[in-house]
């Protein structure tokens, strides 16, 4: 390749924030027609060589080229100029429009009339067999379909080169395989792609060359044939990384019931949520299983107030017994019952606030809130402590919420219901967006609650997560549970076939 001139061509990259570096002398080149895959830990400086590559933030120091030109882009708007576009990890849609207006946006010519507008995105949506009403409101749309938006829109905006930061994250197996027909037929076209994944197998399946980053610096560039699995993660996390350590299940106390902590019977919203009845006992891990639209993530916010409950249909949910209907997810906060979200930037924190702030606000937002100790220190105890364990890893300890990388605000998510100290805990997609290594780690802090004796919900796509968490594993399938399994016996095979079946 290195007798081309690379499209993109970045030498000694390096970006300061508050005197620290988020990425350190970084050589990088995109050449047209390549799939260049960039991996490494959460924080480890993708989505901020991403953005600096897109005009989204300038870089301290360091030369940029384009088409051997050296440029420097004060806008993102002028790197689009230069025909350079970027689908961020955090959503950058427009909520109170259109998706055929946000798919419009930023391409060429402006169309006046809607329903031309709905037509022309209806059909980039349907090339790439996203299921997305053009005419929908962002705002009403989940994670998994705003993401197919934000490729629509990329797609739609005539790119020589498109940045996709983990575009795959919320997006199911099937959907993978049409996005992953995209990224070969815009490469064919000769358009060049840089892609951000925690998938390994995804970067070692789709690109031409992977570029490894650790701490903010460069360590390898080399031709994804060459890689296996293995080596990149040794060059990710600079060490080798032994499988999960097998995790502790609960072990049956003989003789003694177990004791049942919340049941759920013939819950029904709508068309998505039917005859939806399981339930929860104190120390074990559930995890639920299904496609996307199944009607997990629908269930788990019926349960903890996040929907209005008139618009339940039926069916009755008891915690210890008590039938209970919340309002509001405080009403189920106060009852010990958290949902910890797939979409942070939705419903999780509070970003131009510090990580301890928002723990802190986590707490107060509880019934005896008021009581924990609002001395700072031992504030930052707390918040240090649970930092610690779920290795959430800034620049600087005061640093807000937002500045912090997509995988590690995740971790906040979940800090700022732990704190809040559930006996029921949802976890939504734990794991999307977190790094290889760190997720052992949330794997080890869900086991731990249940052998706190929490019951534990896990919604998660992921199927070799479910198995290495759960100790029992329902299946959704059409808005109802469809098969149960003891993890024991359970093989992907056997929950995807209950999945789709
Ligand atoms: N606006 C900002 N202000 C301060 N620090 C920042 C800012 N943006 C990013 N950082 C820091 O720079 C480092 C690199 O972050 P970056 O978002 O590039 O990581 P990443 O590799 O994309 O990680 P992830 O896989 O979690 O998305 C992190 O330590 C992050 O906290
Ligand atoms: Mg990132």
């Amino acid at each position: 390749m290195s007798d081309r001139t690379p499209f993109i061509r970045i030498e000694a990259g390096s970006k300061i924030y508050g005197g620290v570096h988020a990425i350190e002398g970084v050589d990088f080149d995109l050449y047209p027609g390549e799939v260049h895959a960039l991996v490494g830990e959460n924080g480890a400086g993708k989505s901020t060589l991403c953005k600096a590559i897109a005009g989204a933030i300038p870089l301290t120091s360091g030369r940029y080229f384009v088409e051997g030109r050296q440029v420097r882009f004060a806008r993102p708007g002028d790197a689009l100029k230069a025909g350079i576009s970027m689908v961020y990890q955090e959503s950058s849609l427009v909520p109170t429009m259109t998706v055929g207006q946000n798919i419009e946006l930023g391409a060429e010519k402006l169309i006046n009339s809607f329903r031309q507008l709905n037509i022309k995105a209806q059909q980039q949506l349907q090339s790439l067999s996203f299921h997305v009403e053009p005419s929908a409101l962002v705002s009403t749309l989940g994670t998994a379909q705003r993401q197919m938006v934000e490729i629509a829109r990329a797609a739609n905006q005539k790119a020589r080169a498109i940045i996709f930061d983990e575009p795959t994250a919320s997006l199911t197996p099937e959907e993978i395989v049409h996005f992953f027909q995209l990224i070969r037929d815009l490469r064919d076209q000769g358009i060049a792609i840089v892609f951000i994944s925690h998938a390994l197998e995804e970067a070692l399946q789709i690109s031409d060359r992977i570029t490894v980053l650790r701490d903010g610096r460069k360590v390898i560039t080399a031709a994804a044939a060459s890689l296996s699995r293995e080596q990149l993660v040794h060059h990710m996390v600079g060490r080798d990384v032994t499988k999960a350590p097998a995790t502790a299940r609960a072990v049956p106390i003989d003789g003694r019931p177990r004791e049942k902590v919340l049941s759920v019977e013939n819950l029904t919203m709508g068309e998505i949520v039917k005859n939806m009845s399981f339930t929860l006992y104190a120390g074990e891990v559930v995890a639920i299983a299904g496609l996307i639209g199944s009607g997990r993530t629908e269930t788990a916010k019926v349960i903890c107030g996040a929907f209005k409950r008139n618009l339940i249909n039926g069916g009755h949910v008891y915690l210890r017994g008590r039938p209970v209907r919340y309002r509001t997810p405080t009403q189920a906060i106060d009852d010990g019952i958290v949902y910890i979200t797939e979409d942070r930037k939705i419903n999780g924190f509070f970003e131009t606030m510090t990580i301890e702030e928002n723990i802190y606000l986590g707490r107060l937002a509880t019934r005896l809130g008021y009581r924990w100790l609002t001395k700072a220190s031992e504030r930052r105890r707390i918040a240090g402590a649970l930092m610690d364990r779920l290795k959430v890893r800034t620049l600087s300890r005061n640093a807000k919420v937002i500045e912090l990388s997509g995988g590690n605000q995740q971790k906040v998510v979940v800090a700022k219901s732990l704190v809040q100290e559930p006996s029921v805990i949802f976890f939504d997609e734990p794991t999307r967006g977190v790094d290889v290594g760190a997720i052992p780690e949330i794997h080890q802090v869900i086991r731990q609650l249940a052998s706190e004796g929490k019951a534990v919900v896990v919604i998660s796509s992921y199927l070799p997560e479910v198995l290495v968490v759960a100790d029992r594993i329902l299946v959704a399938r059409q808005g109802r549970i469809v098969e149960e399994f003891d993890a024991a016996d359970a093989t992907e095979a056997g929950i995807m076939f209950a999945a789709i079946h």
